[in-house]
C-alpha cells in the first residue's frame, strides 16, 4: 500500500467538506428521512455479492459503508476507507473503535491518486460521493481512471448516489425538496451555507440515470447496472471492470 500525501493544494469540494462534519450523520439521516442508510444497506449487499477479500470505501466521510461492509462482511473482508478530509476520517475512526470495527483501515487520500497498487481491489464502493467526483468536475476523468485502475479485472464498482426520478411530477417535488427545505435546513442546522447549497444545487442538476450510465460505460466498465430507489430519487449502481 502506498502513502498518499496531505500536503497538496485544497480543492474547492475538500474546503467544503473539512468543515462539514460535526453533525452531518445526523443530518443526512434527517434530510433523508432515514432513507439513506437503507440506501447504503442494499449498497453493501451489492459489494459483498461475490465474496470480495479487499473492498475500498471512496469518500469514505464519516465511514457508514465502509463499516457496514465490514460488519455484514466480517473478519475475512479487509476493508479500507479512503477521504480527504481529516475531520470525517476521525469521526469514521472513532464509531470504527465504538462499533469493534477497528481492523478498517481509514486513510487520508483523494481519489484522483488512490494510494493503492493497480488491481488490489475485489470491490470499490462509493456512497454519495460519486456526484462530487462527476458533477462540474474537472478531475472526473482522473477519478474514474483511478477507480478502473485500482479494481482487479473482473471487480466491482457499487455506487449509490443521488439521481432524478423518471416521473416529472416526483423529479420537480425532489428538486423543490432540495431548494427549500434540505438546503435552509442543512444551512441551519449546520452553519455551513456553502455545503447544503453544493449539495441542493448538485442533486437538481445531477444526470439523469441514462446519461450516468453513458458515462460508465465511456469510462472502460464492461457491464454498467442501475436500479432507481425511492421513486428515483436515488439510483444504486453495479459495474463490472
Ligand atoms: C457526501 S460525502 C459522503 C460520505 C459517505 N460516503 C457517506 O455515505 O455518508 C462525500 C465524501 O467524499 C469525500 N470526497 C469528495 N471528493 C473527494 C476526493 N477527491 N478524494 C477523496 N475524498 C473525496 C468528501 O470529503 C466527503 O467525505
Amino acid at each position: 500500500m502506498k502513502e498518499s500525501s496531505d500536503k497538496k493544494t485544497f480543492r474547492p469540494l475538500q474546503k467544503i467538506f473539512t468543515a462539514v462534519p460535526p453533525k452531518y450523520d445526523f443530518l443526512n439521516r434527517l434530510l433523508t428521512l432515514w432513507f439513506d442508510q437503507n440506501w447504503r444497506k442494499k449498497a453493501v449487499e451489492k459489494i459483498l455479492d461475490k465474496n470480495p477479500r479487499r473492498v475500498l470505501d471512496l469518500g469514505t466521510g464519516t465511514g457508514d459503508l465502509a463499516l457496514r461492509i465490514a460488519k455484514k462482511g466480517g473478519k475475512k473482508v479487509e476493508v479500507h476507507g479512503l477521504d480527504f478530509s481529516k475531520p470525517m476520517l476521525e469521526l469514521a475512526r472513532m464509531k470504527a473503535r465504538k462499533l469493534g470495527l477497528d481492523r478498517i483501515e481509514f486513510q487520508f487520500g483523494d481519489a484522483a491518486a488512490i494510494p493503492f497498487d493497480t488491481g488490489y481491489f475485489d470491490a470499490l464502493g462509493i456512497a454519495f460521493a460519486f456526484r462530487n467526483l462527476t458533477y462540474r468536475n474537472p478531475d472526473t476523468q482522473k477519478f474514474l481512471s483511478e477507480i478502473l485502475r485500482v479494481l482487479r479485472t473482473g471487480g466491482r464498482f457499487v455506487a449509490v448516489e443521488t439521481s432524478q426520478p423518471d416521473n416529472p411530477i416526483l423529479r420537480k417535488l425532489f428538486h423543490l425538496q432540495m431548494k427549500y427545505l434540505t438546503y435552509p435546513l442543512g444551512s441551519l442546522l449546520s452553519g455551513e451555507k456553502e455545503a447544503y447549497k453544493y449539495l441542493a444545487e448538485s442533486s437538481i442538476r445531477f444526470y439523469k440515470p441514462t446519461e450516468m450510465k453513458e458515462i460508465l460505460l465511456k469510462a472502460g466498465f464492461s457491464k454498467v447496472k442501475y436500479t432507481q430507489l425511492t421513486g428515483g430519487v436515488a439510483a444504486l449502481w453495479v459495474c463490472t471492470k
